[in-house]
This record gives C-alpha cells, structure tokens and sequence, in this order.
C-alpha cells in the first residue's frame, strides 16, 4: 500500500487534522497539497494542542518527512509564524519539510482583494472567505499574468515582479468603494519582507514533485492531507459559496502530481452534525438552542478566523454525495460526544424540493437554498461516551446511530471519535488497528 488520503466530507472543519495525525504512525511521507491558510487543522495530544495552517499535520511526528506541492497557495509570512510556533513547542522540523517551488504565493494585495470583495458583496451574496488572500492568489495563478511561483523569489526579476504587480494591483483596487491599507500595495516594503522571508524558508524549498514521485516508486507510504471539505471544492461544492481549488478527492493527483494510480485508500472524515462557516446553503441548519448547545459542546468555532460555526443536522444525502465523489472507502465519524446530552437526534435522509423527494444533491446553490430536509429522528443515547475505547461498549443508541449513518452513506465505518484527544479514538475497522 503506498497512498492514502484522508478528505473532508462536509465544509470543512471535521477533524482532519486528528485523523492525519493518528495515521502518521503508518506513513513515510505526509503532502498538503490545495489550500492554504484558510485551513486550520488542530491536534491535541493532552494538556498540548497543536494547529497548524499550511504544515502538514504529520510534523509533530519525528519519523515523518512533510511536503507542501505545487497546488497549494502559500503565505510565506504566517508559515514561518507556524513554523516558529510548533518549535517553540518542542517540535523539531530539521529536514523534514519539502516545499514545493512550484506553489503560488500569497502576497499582501491578495489578502487586499480578498477583503476589498468581502466589503463590496453585501448580505446572502457575501461568500465569507477567511480573507486569507486564497481566491486572490488562485485567481492569478489561473491567470498567469501576475502571477509569483516560490522558486521566483529567488530568481533576479523577483523586483521588478513585485514593482509591476504593485502598480497594476492599485489601479484594480482604486475600483472598489473600501479603503485599502496602503502597506498592502507597498512594493518597497513588499519586496524587503519577503526577501527575508525567503532566506529563511531556503532551506526547506525543492521539486516536491520529482521526489514523491521517487518516493511512491520506491514504496514509500504516502498519506495526503485534504483542506477544507468536499462540499467547498470549487467544481463540484456548493459554488460560488466555496473555496478555489478541488478540495474534495479529485483534486489529489493535480494538487500533489502523483497519479491516482499510487493512490490506494480514500478515507471520508465527517462530524456526526454539520458545521458550516461562512456564507452559502445549509440544508440541515439549525437556528434554535440545540444549535448554541452543539456549538457550545463542540466548540465550534472557526481554527483559523475564530468565527462561530453555524450547526445543524447530519446531512447523509450531501455525505452520499461527497463520498461518491470523493471515492471513499470508509467513514471516520468524529464528534459523537458531542451529541450525547441530547434526547433525539436527527438524520436528513432526503430533501424536498419543489413538492417532489429527492435523494442526489442539487447542483446549483439556489436549488440547495431551497431544499427541505426529510429526516428520520433516532433517540439519543444521554450518557459520556468520551473515554470508551471499543464500539461494542458505545451505549445502543450510539451505536445505532452512527451504523444508521453508515448504511445511509452506504460506506463502512472505519473510526468513531469521542474527544479531542489523540487516545480518544475507537477503531471500527483495521485502519487504526495496530498502530
Ligand atoms: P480540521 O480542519 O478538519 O482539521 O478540523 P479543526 O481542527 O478545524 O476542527 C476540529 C475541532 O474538533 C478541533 O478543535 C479538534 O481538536 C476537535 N475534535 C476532534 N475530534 C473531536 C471529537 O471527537 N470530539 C470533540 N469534542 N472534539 C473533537
Ligand atoms: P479546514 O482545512 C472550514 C470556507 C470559508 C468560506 C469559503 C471560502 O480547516 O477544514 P476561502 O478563504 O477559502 O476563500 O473561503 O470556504 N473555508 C473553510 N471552512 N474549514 C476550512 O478549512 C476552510 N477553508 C475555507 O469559511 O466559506
Ligand atoms: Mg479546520
């Protein structure tokens, strides 16, 4: 077995990071390979709780090597604020981070579009972005005209890049209503700090891809980390309320440049509720107290942006659909502690929309605005689940309710999460067995 993948099935926030983190015992290698830092994957091992943006999560394991490929979007800045923050706690990084020269940058007037859009879209339009610069820097990657590569930052144009994009970006900017800060168009100040900060990342920049390619040839165990969850992927999520690249299974192989060959086992992480953060349909949504009690036991608020998750049910037709999608083979189910105070707990297993049931998930968001949920209602199970270490132990009606899940999904469970911490996990299948 040389791949593995481990993808979000909702809208992101399911507890990637965790699961990454327990699956690097069996890796070699673990790759980021979209997003940026609008992610935000969190580890907790004890008393200590890692987050880390662009990093890929197996960097609290010694033994593992880390990669960051070429469809990521990296912000040089807030990656050595991340790497200065996991050493501090006692991580050490040495040679075991490999960034891709071909990733795109983030520059300060990406993160001044991304807020300048924000301002001028108002109201239900407004997407939400964590304002991370992340469709700005996609924008111009696709565009190809303004657009700077990691390896550029060391080449002898890289000021007179930075010179010409400044100018073309303020006369772009001069055409919304907000004001920008003008530090974020300084090319002087610009082109000084990142510099700076590309002698600091030298040491860890290469050709991510000739080595996962060597890599997977030479039976390395690779474990791909997705960002953000399949129902942001930019061509099959609820567009336009998702992030800008394929954050559901698809995007892998273009992401990392490994073939879908290498690529053996696809695991689906999804929370036993919804969280969505930002703008955008949320069939399942809850506006009453049982959304403030599973934010409030969940702590659901966002890793990155600190804003409060918006909650609701379990959504199994978008699941179906992301698992389809995706090509999962087993499902982690995190967060069941979370639901453990409450007296019922339901299920959307199919949507109502204009007088007639459907079971497949709308491809156009004002389709999926306009659903109804239809959902079956199981009793819960009102009692702490958060140190059980076998399913067999779970009460009935937990166990009932993640098996209703899973033959919803129709995708076998592998993992049931019952806390944050690492030692809070129950193996279901043979994923986590044995490590
Ligand atoms: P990611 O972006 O998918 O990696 O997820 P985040 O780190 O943004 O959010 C998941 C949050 O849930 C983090 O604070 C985790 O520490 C926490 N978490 C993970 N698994 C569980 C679980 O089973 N129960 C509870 N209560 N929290 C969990
Ligand atoms: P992780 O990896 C949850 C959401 C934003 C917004 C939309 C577009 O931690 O699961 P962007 O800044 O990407 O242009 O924002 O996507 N979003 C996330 N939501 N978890 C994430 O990452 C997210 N990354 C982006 O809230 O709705
Ligand atoms: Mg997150």
């Amino acid at each position: 077995m040389s791949g593995i993948s481990v993808i979000g099935l909702q809208w992101g926030d399911e507890a990637k990071g965790k699961l990454v983190d327990l699956l690097t015992k069996r890796s070699d290698i673990v790759v980021r390979y979209q997003g940026g830092a609008n992610a935000g994957h969190t580890i907790v091992d004890g008393d200590t709780k890692y987050v880390v943006h662009h990093l890929p999560s197996g960097i609290l394991n010694g033994d593992v090597k880390n990669v960051v490929s070429p469809g990521v979007v990296l912000n040089p800045g807030t990656l050595i604020e991340e790497i200065d923050a996991v050493t501090s706690q006692g991580i050490e990084i040495g040679d075991r981070l490999l960034l891709s020269e071909r990733t795109h940058v983030v520059f300060p007037w990406h993160v001044a579009e991304d807020i300048a859009w924000n301002e001028e879209i108002k109201g239900e339009k407004n997407i939400g972005t964590t304002l991370r610069g992340i469709g700005p820097c996609y924008r111009d990657k696709v565009g190809r005209t303004s657009a700077i590569q990691l390896g550029d930052l060391y080449r002898e144009d890289f000021q007179a890049k930075v010179d010409s994009i400044c100018q073309l970006k303020k006369v772009l900017l001069s055409g919304f209503k907000c004001e920008v800060d003008p530090a974020l168009l300084d090319p002087k100040k610009i082109f000084a700090d990142y510099s700076a900060f590309a002698s600091r990342l030298k040491p860890y920049v290469g050709d991510s891809t000739d080595f996962l390619l060597d890599s997977v040839e030479a039976n390395q165990r690779i474990l791909f980390e997705g960002a953000q969850g399949s129902l942001l992927d930019l061509d099959h999520g609820t567009y336009p309320f998702v992030t800008s690249s394929n954050s559901s299974g698809v995007g892998i192989s273009a992401g990392s440049g490994i073939p879908s060959k290498w690529i053996d086992q696809v695991i689906g992480v999804a929370k036993c509720y919804s969280t969505r953060v930002g703008g955008g349909p949320f069939p399942t949504e809850l506006t009453c107290e049982t959304a403030d009690h599973i934010r409030k036991l969940g702590n659901e608020y966002g890793t990155t942006t600190g804003r409060p998750r918006r909650c609701g049910w379990f959504d199994a037709v978008a699941v179906r659909y992301t698992s389809r999608l995706s090509g999962i083979s087993g499902l982690a189910m995190m967060m069941l502690d979370v639901l453990s105070e409450l007296d019922e707990i339901k299920i959307c297993t199919a949507y109502e929309l204009n007088g007639k049931t459907i079971r497949s998930f709308p491809s156009h968001a004002d389709d999926l605005a306009k659903v109804k949920p239809i959902y079956e209602t199981l009793p819960g199970w009102k009692s702490d689940v958060t140190s059980i270490q076998n399913f067999d132990e779970l009460p009935d009606a937990a166990k009932n309710y993640v098996k209703t899940i899973s033959e919803y999904v129709n995708i076998p469970i592998e993992v049931v999460s019952v806390g944050p911490d690492r030692k809070q996990t129950i193996p279901v299948g043979e994923l986590l067995r044995n490590l």
